[in-house]
């Protein structure tokens, strides 16, 4: 039988923009408080992106900092994906931008849309490609400019989210690293739960369409929840199984940062220790595709993650979607991590 290749990230980077804005901030904006924001999201202040920038921006910054941190010229990177829900347009991709803005001549670029679960599946999607002997060096990307797309007078929805990117080299690692097991899922049939429905061919941009504010975000929070709790600990099970493991193999969980209450019931689920858990909802809210990258990074950089750990990726999102992975830690090249 032909040995598959293990397949992992060699090198991880983030952007997020400069520009802080407290839950104090809002307050001055929609009828809301910083109590209420901390006590049901666990959020304490979030990242705005400069008007002069959008996705594409934030996710070349991310992406040259997990080529320098792999080692990794930009020519050798052979496929380019970006997970996003706020593609600086919708076509080109905000893959292309990339290319072009990093010089990755050789690559071939596309972009993917699973929401939150976006990082996750394109990590997936694109170790596939490597295991299959195609290509060698691969960029994923979430990156989203949410700010864009949020009702500012809706404060069901204008609290919760923040922009940001997070970026990772996936190559061949030594056998018996990388990720050793998976999950993807969709329900497409609660859709309805989080969505943005103006602007695509469904209700393409008119006036009306934008009295109507149905170019921003959507949201029926409390199915979200629901969804959410019942998903993320299974999600990480199935790929916990999939890799041949179980919940007390595991060393450190990075949840999608949607909400603090998410994350404990995520933990509590698989019998995890909340010391074994990633969190920085607090500090950027959440960043949808990019949340997961950007707490991985902070764990791995912070020293949360070492080499030869278990470590478990899970995230839901709009679609609905889901998705979780298992990583063991580690390779030489990145063994400074
Ligand atoms: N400030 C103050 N009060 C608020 C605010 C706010 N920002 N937002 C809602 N409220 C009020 C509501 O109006 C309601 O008031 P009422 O009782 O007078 O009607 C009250 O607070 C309770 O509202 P709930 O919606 O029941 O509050 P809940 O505890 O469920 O928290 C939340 C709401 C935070 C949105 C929660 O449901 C949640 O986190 N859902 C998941 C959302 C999520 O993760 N979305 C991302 C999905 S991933 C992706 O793809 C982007």
């Amino acid at each position: 039988m032909m040995e598959t290749k293990s397949v992992g990230i060699i090198g991880i980077g983030t952007y997020v923009p400069e520009k802080v804005m407290t839950n104090k901030d809002l307050e001055r904006i929609v009828d809301t408080s910083d109590e209420w924001i901390v006590e049901r999201t666990g959020i304490q202040e979030r990242r705005i992106a400069a008007p002069d920038m959008a996705t594409s921006d934030l996710a070349s910054r991310a992406a040259q900092k997990a080529l320098d941190d792999a080692g990794v010229t930009a020519e050798e990177i052979d496929l380019i994906i970006v997970a996003t829900a706020t593609p600086d347009m919708f076509f080109p991709s905000t893959a292309c931008l990339v290319q072009a803005n990093i010089k990755a001549v050789n690559a071939a670029a596309f972009d993917l849309a699973a929401g939150c679960s976006g990082f996750v599946y394109a990590m997936v999607t694109g170790s596939q490609f490597i295991k299959a002997g195609l290509y060698k060096k691969i960029l994923v990307i979430g990156a989203e400019c949410l700010s864009r797309i949020l009702d500012w007078t809706d404060r069901n929805t204008c609290v919760l989210f923040g922009d940001g990117a997070g970026a990772a080299v996936l190559a061949e690692t030594d056998p018996g690293y990388g990720i050793l097991g998976s999950q993807l899922g969709a329900d497409g049939s609660g859709g309805d739960l989080l969505k943005l429905p103006g602007g695509g061919s469904r209700n393409p941009a008119t006036g009306e369409t934008v009295s109507l504010r149905m170019h921003f975000v959507h949201m029926n929070g409390n199915e979200v929840f629901k969804f959410a709790v019942k998903i993320m600990g299974e999600a990480a099970n199935k790929a916990l199984e999939d890799a041949g493991l179980s919940a007390a193999d595991v060393d450190c969980l990075i949840p999608h940062q949607a909400n603090i209450r998410i994350i404990q019931s995520a933990a509590k689920r698989l019998k995890l220790p909340m010391d074994k858990v990633m969190i920085n909802v607090n500090k950027y809210g959440n960043t949808s595709a990019a949340s997961i990258p950007i707490a991985l990074e902070e764990a791995v950089h912070g020293g949360k993650i070492k080499q030869g750990d278990n470590v478990v990726l899970v995230g839901f999102g709009a679609g609905l979607t889901w998705a979780s992975a298992v990583i063991k830690w580690g390779k030489e090249a990145n063994i400074n991590c």
